[in-house]
């Protein structure tokens, strides 16, 4: 059997069936073809307003685009892998359908500058829903910001107890750097809506073709100004997946602390049942397998950047097939970004916050020495004298295996004579947030306030 009928007469014999399986790409990039039919509809739009495709042919072209994909809804439309990829297969199908109206669709047109245009209307549809979702996930952690705003817990760095936070102010963090990963959704976006589709092979074509029309009809907001780059560069997917990739890195590290916080040694969270599973063997066992997960599907997301660099790494212009690769790192990249916000979404909504778990861990960790170091500076002390007086007041309660709070004023004024009553007032974990009480600080009216910030600026997006 011809399998090579898409270039015919140049062969002599038909391609090797390993041949045929190690190219086809159909298995995975048929997901392209609503878009791909798209693609073709305004094509053919544009070619029968430029004279080049008669009235006839174009609503022809129509009807039978129609049909494939009500076929592909169903499940209905056949898929060969003689046909190679996608576009092979819409085509033939239409041609099956309409005869040769659907021949006359690839005039002006190439599957190089196809295929590019493919996998940016695809894309920019998928950063779309991508960026709704992490709006949704934003929106779940400003909740339980608003909520627990007045809960203390300690603030870590080196992982070691260092200064008491609110756990709301602690969730906006992330708030945060979520925001920044929409923007760079968002700004990747921009680059990802050019339209290739004109390019052709990769020099243009004969055609008197209208990309400006190509270009409205697709809704692109701009088009690619050189045919050689069109139909080559990959650079929109790198930049996508590598925005991905930081997008997970956020992800993997809210995960390593939901993992932690749920450990019985800190108990400070509780992950709902239903993100959790059991031991077949340890019947105590909770586990935290969601953001386990998230926390090793990250790594295949980083992975999938690596991929598409190298992929592209001393290409020469223009197309080559290498660039054929590109769409399963990426489909995989879509499909783990939009399960995992999902499902991050609601695993924030059903967490159980333990306020008083988190407190006595402030308590057990000498987390309001600053501001008793602070409060000598305001009484006159040096920073650097004031430093090492409360550093022996620690080592004292320590020995004793009390918090400073917990210290007698007599005693604690054998550290410095400058210490009063009110210096339990600092010593408290509310009193050190309540505080640090300007912008960017952890005070719960602070937290409040950036709460209602985001709240703004979210409910705006959702528009
Ligand atoms: N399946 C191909 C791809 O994904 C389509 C473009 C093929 N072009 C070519 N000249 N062989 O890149």
């Amino acid at each position: 059997m011809m399998t090579n009928k898409t270039w015919s007469g140049r062969f002599r014999e038909p391609v090797s069936e390993l041949v045929k399986q190690y190219t086809g790409s159909v298995d995975f990039d048929k997901r392209l073809a609503p878009w791909d039919i798209q693609g073709s509809l305004a094509h053919a739009q544009m070619l029968a307003e430029a004279g080049v495709l008669r009235a006839q042919d174009l609503a022809d072209i129509q009807r039978g685009m129609a049909e494939i994909l009500a076929e592909i809804e169903d499940g209905k439309m056949p898929w060969s892998l003689d046909l190679e990829d996608v576009h092979m297969n819409v085509e033939r199908r239409l041609t099956d359908k309409i005869g040769d109206a659907g021949k006359r669709l690839h005039t002006g047109r190439s599957r190089n500058d196809q295929v590019a245009t493919d996998i940016r209307l695809w894309l920019r549809d998928e950063i779309s829903q991508i960026n709704q979702l992490i709006g949704d996930l934003q929106s779940a952690l400003v909740d339980l910001a608003e909520t627990h705003a007045d809960v203390v817990m300690p603030g870590f760095t080196h992982m070691q107890v260092a200064q008491p936070v609110s756990f709301g102010h602690h969730m906006l963090a992330y708030v945060e750097m979520f925001g920044r990963d929409f923007e760079r959704m968002a700004d990747c976006r921009k680059r990802v809506n050019r339209m290739p589709l004109g390019a052709a092979a990769l020099a243009g074509t004969t055609y008197p073709i209208q990309r400006e029309t190509t270009a409205r009809l697709l809704q692109f907001e701009a088009i690619c100004q050189n045919s050689l780059d069109a139909v080559s560069d990959r650079d929109f997917a790198i930049e996508f997946t590598a925005a991905a990739s930081l997008l997970m890195i956020h992800l993997s590290r809210l995960s390593e602390e939901l993992i932690l916080w749920m450990s019985p040694r800190f108990a400070f969270i509780d992950i709902a049942d239903r993100f959790c599973t059991g031991s077949s063997i340890m019947p105590q066992k909770k586990n935290p397998d969601v953001p386990e997960l998230v926390r090793g599907k990250s790594g295949r997301v980083i992975g999938h950047l690596m991929g598409l660099i190298t992929l592209m790494k001393s290409q020469p212009l223009a197309y080559n097939k290498d660039n054929q690769e590109d769409k399963e790192p990426l489909f995989d990249t879509v499909d783990t970004l939009i399960d995992t916000l999902r499902i991050y979404a609601d695993m924030m909504r059903g967490i159980t916050v333990k306020p008083d778990n988190m407190r006595a861990a402030v308590l057990q960790g000498f987390a309001t020495a600053t501001d008793l170091a602070d409060y000598l500076v305001k009484k006159g002390l040096p920073f650097r004298d004031s430093h090492e007086a409360v550093a022996l007041a620690v080592r004292h309660a320590d020995s004793l295996n009390v918090d400073l709070s917990d210290l007698p004023l007599s005693v604690l004024q054998s550290f410095s004579a400058l210490i009063n009553e009110d210096v339990y007032e600092v010593l408290t974990p509310e009193g050190s947030l309540n505080a640090r009480n300007h912008l960017g600080g952890t005070a719960p009216a602070q937290v409040r306030a950036q709460a209602a910030r985001w709240r703004k600026i979210l409910s705006a997006d959702a528009e």
